[in-house]
C-alpha cells in the first residue's frame, strides 16, 4: 500500500477534488484504493453517500476511512493497513495541525495542490515551507510537490499574471501534468467517482443526462497524465 496526503493551508485549494479525480482515474483501472477522511468537512465521507444515492460506488474498489480527529485517524491508518488497498489517499484540513503532521509523516508522497492566483501562491509555499521543516524535524525525506490546480486548460489561453506565477513553479517540484478548470470537476463531488458517474449518464433515461456521458468521460481522460505522474513520483518500494 503506498499512501499518498494532500495538503495545503489554504481551504478550496484543491485537495478533495484532486483526491477525488485520482479515485475516478484509478477506479477505472480496476485498481483498489482506501480514502481516509481526515477533514472534519468530511467531504470524502459525502462524496460517498452522494455517490450511493446515485449507485455510483464501487464497494469492491473504494473504501473511506474516517480519520477525523486523531484517535480516529490512527484507527483508520491500522484499518487500512489490515485491508490493504494499492493506495490509500489521505485528505486533510487547511492549515496545520498536529492532525495533519500525522498525516503528512505517514505519507510515502505528499501532494500539495494550488490555483495560480497570486494569494494562493503565497499560502502554497508557506505549506511546503511548514512540510519542508517537518520532515527536516523528522529527520525524514518524503517527496512533496506542488499540483496546479483549476488552471486554464490551454496555455494559449494564459494571461500575464498566469505566465508570471507559472514561473514561480519553474524551479520547485511541481507536477508538470495540471488540473484545468471544469465544471465536470466542480460536479464531483455530488456525482461519484467520474468513470461509475460516466457510466451512470451513459444509461440514463433523460437524453439530456445521457449527452453528458462523453464528456465526463472526456474530461476524465484529461486527468490520465497528472495522475500517472503523480503515481510515478513514489518512492519505489523494495521488495519484502
Ligand atoms: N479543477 C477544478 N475545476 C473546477 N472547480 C474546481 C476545481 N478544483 C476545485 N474546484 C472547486 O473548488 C472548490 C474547492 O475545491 P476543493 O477540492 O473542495 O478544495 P479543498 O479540498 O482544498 O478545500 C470546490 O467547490 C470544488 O468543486
Ligand atoms: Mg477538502
Amino acid at each position: 500500500m503506498q499512501k499518498i496526503t494532500f495538503m495545503a493551508f489554504k481551504g478550496g485549494a484543491g485537495k478533495s477534488t484532486a483526491l477525488f479525480l485520482m479515485t475516478s482515474v484509478l477506479n477505472r483501472r480496476g485498481i483498489r484504493v482506501g480514502l481516509v477522511d481526515a477533514d472534519e468537512n468530511k467531504s470524502v465521507l459525502k462524496w460517498e453517500r452522494h455517490a450511493r444515492g446515485i449507485g455510483t460506488w464501487d464497494d469492491e474498489n473504494i473504501k473511506v476511512y474516517d480519520g477525523w480527529g486523531e484517535d480516529r485517524f490512527e484507527e483508520a491508518f491500522e484499518e487500512a493497513e489490515r485491508d490493504n488497498p494499492d493506495y490509500l489517499l489521505i485528505d486533510t484540513k487547511g492549515g496545520g495541525s498536529d492532525l495533519n503532521q500525522t498525516a503528512a509523516l505517514n505519507a510515502d508522497l505528499i501532494v500539495i495542490p494550488t490555483d495560480l492566483g497570486v494569494g494562493e501562491i503565497d499560502i502554497a509555499l508557506e505549506t511546503m515551507e511548514y512540510v519542508m521543516n517537518l520532515l527536516n524535524a523528522a529527520e525524514m525525506d518524503i517527496p512533496t510537490a506542488f499540483l496546479l490546480s483549476r488552471v486554464v486548460t490551454d496555455d494559449s489561453k494564459f494571461t500575464e499574471a498566469n505566465r508570471t506565477a507559472m514561473r514561480i513553479f519553474e524551479d520547485l517540484p511541481a507536477f508538470e501534468g495540471r488540473i484545468p478548470t471544469s465544471a465536470y470537476y466542480k460536479d464531483m463531488a455530488g456525482t461519484g467517482p467520474m468513470n461509475l458517474y460516466a457510466d451512470y449518464l451513459r444509461t440514463h433515461d433523460k437524453m439530456t443526462m445521457r449527452a453528458r456521458a462523453p464528456q465526463t468521460r472526456l474530461w476524465l481522460n484529461k486527468a490520465e497524465p497528472v495522475v500517472d505522474e503523480i503515481l510515478a513520483a513514489l518512492p519505489v518500494k523494495e521488495l519484502a
